[in-house]
């Protein structure tokens, strides 16, 4: 059974993510702040397959302790999603410098090292597949996502130089790139400015969580190992 660690596994996109893995047969080793009923009722489905590490990126000086243990407990990591992000808006010029500097921390630092530590694995084994969730707003941007948006176009530049650095040992890393979906993170985006986005996607329609997980599960297969150090957008045609 191939182990899977899925970032910010409670919610949203992780919570989809993590029931595909698990109907399709993988590990899934999820790690998060919060436990959900939802993650839990999965934990209960497949009991032999699916783990939760609570977890809170911003302590980002715990995360090799964190990657120890769960080698430790699981043996060596086959893939890694670092999805697991905040969304806090705001005006630049009057954003708490708070924010920020958690922005940075649980956006960008946190799954660089996380990856550092998980990597190692891979390298031993000489395959893994690592997923960088970014997100259209990093190439497109958006009014009052400045900061968010520079942690997602730092998360594209990661991929692109990791997946040179490790493509020799057979590991590609890809950044899925999804468009608005509605979830936790987007829910102050609603009337108007919602109705705006869908009428100008191509398919009339935001994309949702499982259109974006299906991507995640495709480039985690067999039939993806040629695709490394790419971005997929998964958006419904808003970028179109
Ligand atoms: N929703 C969208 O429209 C959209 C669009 C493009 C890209 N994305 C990206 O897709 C990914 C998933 O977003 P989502 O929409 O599914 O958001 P979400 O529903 O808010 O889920 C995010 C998950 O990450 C966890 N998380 C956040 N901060 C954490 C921390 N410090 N330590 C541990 N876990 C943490 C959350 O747990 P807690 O809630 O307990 O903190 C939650 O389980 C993110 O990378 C996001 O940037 C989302």
């Amino acid at each position: 059974m191939k182990n899977i660690i899925v970032t910010g596994c409670a919610k949203g996109l992780g919570l989809e993510t993590s029931k595909m893995l698990a109907a399709a047969g993988y590990k899934v080793i999820g790690i998060s702040r919060t436990y959900t009923d939802e993650y839990n009722q999965l934990k209960s489905d497949y009991p032999q397959s699916v783990f939760f590490y609570q977890f809170d990126f911003a302590e980002v000086k715990e995360i090799s302790l964190l990657v120890k243990k769960i080698t430790k407990e699981h043996g060596r990591i086959y893939g890694l999603i670092n999805n697991a992000a905040i969304g806090h808006d705001g005006v630049l010029a009057t954003m708490h410098e708070s924010d920020i500097t958690s922005l940075l921390a649980i956006n960008i630092e946190a799954p660089i090292l996380l990856t550092k530590y998980v990597s190692r694995s891979m390298l031993l084994n000489r395959k893994g597949r690592i997923i960088n969730v970014g997100s259209i707003i990093g190439s497109t941007g958006y009014n009052g996502l400045s900061v968010y948006g520079a942690t997602k176009s730092a998360l594209g530049g990661f991929t692109k130089s990791l997946a040179r650095e490790l493509g020799k040992s057979q590991i590609t890393v890809n950044t899925l790139a999804p468009g608005y979906m509605e979830t936790n993170m987007t829910d102050g985006l609603k009337g108007d400015k919602l109705e705006k986005i869908k009428r100008r996607s191509c398919l009339g329609r935001l994309a949702n969580v499982s259109d974006a997980a299906s991507m995640a599960l495709f480039l985690l297969s067999e039939d993806a190992s040629g695709i490394t150090g790419a971005t997929f957008t998964v958006d419904a045609g808003s970028t179109a």
